[in-house]
């Protein structure tokens, strides 16, 4: 079925973690595109900067706090933008947390990772498709990451959420084509954000959050399942989980013993 690909005059964007990083470039750049674009995240004060930063460009920021571990916030945060501004047309699930560095099965970290990357994102996506799924429109689309492929080194918790974001992406591609709305998954390579600081071990071809953000809100227009970059890691990554799991294991492991990296 093919699927209207959401402009400005169909409704609102509505951004999670939206205060720095990959969400506040998003933000900007649909703004720049004509957006009025609903921004969230717990940081208010940030939200609010970034809003103000966007006074003048043809579209405009909103701020809406939100916490996406909270249950019923991402309920209420939706129902105050639908009030306000009007329909969300266009969702950007974003809000994410990594660990500086992941023990075994650190518990703690693994549940609060979980929260966040995982129940937040479906949190969020519960909310909003509750009100597209009436009007039979809408274009939703969440950030996952290259680190969701397969299996990586000191990323248990991590990688496991990435891994479940894109199964839940996969999975809501069948319910959205029934529904009438489409659905998105983004997997980024390393981005230069406030996640990757300090940038101390080695992050293959990272890019900058302003190129990331215009390659994701590009994706957003072109309308593909898919929206990965940079593409020659991605497909790297793509063709390695296509091996046999004694290959798998064994380029994995050389290859990030010799290069010091950890997950994007
Ligand atoms: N940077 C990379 O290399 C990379 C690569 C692949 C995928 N990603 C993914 O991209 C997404 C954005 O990451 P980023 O790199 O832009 O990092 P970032 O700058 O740290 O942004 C993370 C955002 O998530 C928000 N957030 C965290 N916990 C939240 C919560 N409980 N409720 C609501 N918002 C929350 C943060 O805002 P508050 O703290 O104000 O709540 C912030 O706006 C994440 O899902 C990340 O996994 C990043």
């Amino acid at each position: 079925m093919t699927l209207p690909r959401m402009q400005p005059s169909d409704g609102v964007a509505w951004i999670t973690g939206a205060s720095s990083g990959i969400g506040e470039a998003v933000a900007l750049k649909l703004a720049q595109r004509g957006w009025t674009v609903a921004i969230t995240a717990r940081r208010l004060d940030q939200l609010e900067e970034i809003a103000r930063r966007a006074e003048g460009l043809p579209g405009r920021i909103v701020a809406h706090a939100g916490d996406v571990t909270e249950t019923g916030s991402m309920k209420a945060v939706v129902d105050a933008i639908e009030s306000v501004h009007g329909p969300i047309a266009l969702a950007f699930v974003n809000a994410g947390i990594a660990p500086d560095s992941e023990g075994v099965l650190d518990m703690a970290a693994f549940e609060q990772i979980i929260a966040v990357n995982l129940t937040g994102t479906a949190r969020a996506l519960a909310a909003v498709i509750e009100r597209m799924s009436p009007r039979k429109r809408g274009q939703v689309a969440i950030n996952a990451s290259v680190a969701g492929y397969g299996g990586l080194p000191a990323s248990s918790a991590y990688g496991v959420s990435k891994a479940a974001a894109i199964h839940l992406a996969e999975t809501l591609k069948f319910e959205g084509d029934r529904l009438g709305i489409r659905v998105q998954l983004v997997n980024p390579g390393w981005i230069d954000t406030p996640m990757t600081q300090p940038k101390d071990v080695p992050m293959p071809f990272i890019m900058s959050q302003e190129e990331a953000a215009r390659r994701i809100v590009d994706g957003f227009e072109k309308g593909g399942f898919e929206i990965t970059f940079p593409r020659r890691l991605s497909w790297v990554m793509k063709a390695v989980n296509l091996l046999p799991y004694p290959v798998y294991f064994w380029l994995i492991a050389h290859g990030t013993r010799r290069a010091g990296a950890k997950s994007p």
